[in-house]
C-alpha cells in the first residue's frame, strides 16, 4: 500500500473571483467566426427546437428575437446548461450568434488584449511563492507557511487589488488559481485556460478546452523530457496535459464515456500518475420524470502523465446498472448508480452523495473503506 492521495471535494464553492463579467469591447478575429453556428445548431439543438407544435422548446424564430448574451446565459447557467455543457465556449458563442443573427463583442478567450509583451521562459519550480493544484500537496492540508506563501497571516487583511481578469461568457468562476514559477494558471467556465503573469496579470497563453474547466490545475515536470506540464479536467470528462511554457496540448484523454460525465474534482498529480475522479450531471437530469435515471457510476482513474493512457480505472459502484422499474412518466429507472463512496472514508470525498438504490439495507450495510489503492 503506497501513500493515500487525497482529492478535493467536488462541490467546492465557486472561487470568489473579483470579476467574472468581461468588459472587453475590442472585437477582432473571433473564434466563433470560424465555427459553423448553423451546423452546430442543427446537430445539437434542432432535434428539440424544431418548430413542431408538440415541442415545449421555443422555435428558432422565438430564439432569434433574443440577444446572443441571453442565449449564452441559458446555455451556461440557465435551462439549457446541460446541453450547453457539452459544447466548448467557442461553440456556444457560434450558436448564440447564429440563432440571433447578431455578433457578440470581444473574443471568447478575452486574450486579444492584455497579452504579455514578451514570452519569458518558465523557471524551474523553486523557492518562488507557489500554490500548486487543489490541496497544496498530496495530503490535501491546504496549508502553507509564510515562507512558502511569501507573506504572513498578519499581512493578509492589508492586501489590495493589484490586477483583475474578466472571463468572457462566464457567470461563475470555480477553478482555484495555481501559482507556480511566477505565473498564475486558471481555467474558466467557457473552457479557456490561462497562463498569466503573477505580478501584472498579463496573458502568456490561452488554451481552449472542449468543456468548462472547474478544476484547479496541477503543474509537474514533464516525464522523460525537460520542462513542465499543466494537468486539469473539463466538464466533458476529458483530462488534459499542456506544455507549461507554450500552452500547447501534449495529450487529451476522455476518462468516461457516459454522456453526462464531467470532471469537477481537481485531478491530483503524484509522481508519474494523474489521479482523476469523475462525476456527472445526472443529479440535475434525474429531476425530470422523462429521464431514464440513473446510469452513471462515479469512478477514479490513474493516468500515465507521459502518454495520457489510463493505467487503471475503478468504478465506485462495482456492478453496471440494470432496469429496476418505471418512473411516473413511464421512463425506465436504472440502478445501481451514483457515487456511494463519499461518506465512508477520508481518502476521497464526493460533493454530492447519490446512490440508487441506496446501499443501506441490513442485507447490504454501508460499505467500509474497502477501496484502498496504491499508486
Ligand atoms: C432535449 C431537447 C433540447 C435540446 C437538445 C435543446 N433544447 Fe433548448 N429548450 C428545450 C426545452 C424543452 C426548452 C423550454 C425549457 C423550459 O421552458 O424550461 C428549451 C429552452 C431553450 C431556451 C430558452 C431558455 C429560457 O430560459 O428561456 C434557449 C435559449 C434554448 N433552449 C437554447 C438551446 C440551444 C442553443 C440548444 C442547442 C445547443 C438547445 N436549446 C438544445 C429543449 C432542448
Amino acid at each position: 500500500m503506497g501513500r493515500s492521495i487525497l482529492f478535493s471535494e467536488m462541490n467546492q464553492r465557486p472561487f470568489e473571483a473579483i470579476v467574472v463579467v468581461s468588459f472587453v469591447v475590442l472585437a477582432t478575429t473571433s473564434v466563433a467566426q470560424v465555427l459553423d453556428g448553423a451546423a452546430l445548431f442543427q446537430q445539437r439543438c434542432s432535434v428539440c427546437h424544431s418548430r413542431e407544435t408538440t415541442s415545449r422548446a421555443p422555435s428558432p424564430e422565438v430564439l432569434h428575437a433574443r440577444l446572443p448574451e441571453a442565449i449564452l446565459d441559458s446555455l451556461v447557467n440557465g435551462a439549457m446548461r446541460v446541453q450547453g455543457s457539452r459544447l466548448s465556449g467557442a461553440e456556444r458563442r457560434a450558436i448564440a450568434e447564429y440563432v440571433t443573427g447578431r455578433k457578440m463583442g470581444g473574443d471568447v478567450t478575452g486574450a486579444t488584449v492584455g497579452r504579455c509583451p514578451t514570452q519569458t521562459s518558465f523557471p524551474v519550480l523553486s523557492s518562488d511563492p507557489a500554490w500548486n493544484g487543489w490541496g497544496q500537496g498530496i495530503e490535501n492540508t491546504r496549508f502553507q507557511d509564510a515562507k512558502q506563501a511569501g507573506l504572513t497571516a498578519e499581512q493578509v487583511p492589508h492586501l489590495t487589488l493589484k490586477w483583475a481578469l474578466g472571463f468572457p461568457d462566464a457567470t461563475s468562476a470555480w477553478s482555484q488559481p495555481t501559482v507556480a514559477g511566477g505565473r498564475v494558471f486558471i481555467g474558466s467556465q467557457n473552457g479557456t485556460v490561462y497562463s498569466l503573469d503573477a505580478k501584472t496579470g498579463c496573458i502568456y497563453w490561452t488554451f481552449s478546452a472542449s468543456g468548462g474547466v472547474r478544476t484547479a490545475l496541477s503543474i509537474g515536470p514533464r516525464s522523460g523530457e525537460s520542462g513542465f506540464a499543466v494537468y486539469f479536467g473539463d466538464t466533458n470528462a476529458n483530462a488534459y496535459a499542456l506544455d507549461a511554457v507554450t500552452g500547447k496540448k501534449l495529450w487529451i484523454r476522455k476518462v468516461e464515456d457516459h454522456p453526462l460525465a464531467r470532471i469537477t474534482g481537481s485531478p491530483a498529480l503524484y509522481k508519474d500518475k494523474l489521479y482523476v475522479a469523475v462525476s456527472s450531471y445526472e443529479e440535475s437530469q434525474g429531476a425530470s420524470p422523462q429521464y431514464e435515471c440513473c446510469t452513471f457510476r462515479g469512478s477514479l482513474a490513474a493516468i500515465d502523465v507521459k502518454t495520457g493512457s489510463v493505467v487503471w480505472k475503478t468504478y465506485m459502484v462495482s456492478v453496471p446498472p440494470k432496469p429496476r422499474g418505471k418512473s411516473s412518466a413511464g421512463a425506465t429507472l436504472w440502478g445501481p448508480s451514483g457515487l456511494p463512496f463519499g461518506r465512508h472514508l477520508p481518502l476521497m470525498r464526493e460533493g454530492a452523495w447519490s446512490m440508487w438504490p441506496p446501499e443501506t439495507t441490513t442485507a447490504n450495510p454501508p460499505r467500509r473503506p474497502a477501496m484502498l489503492f496504491s499508486h
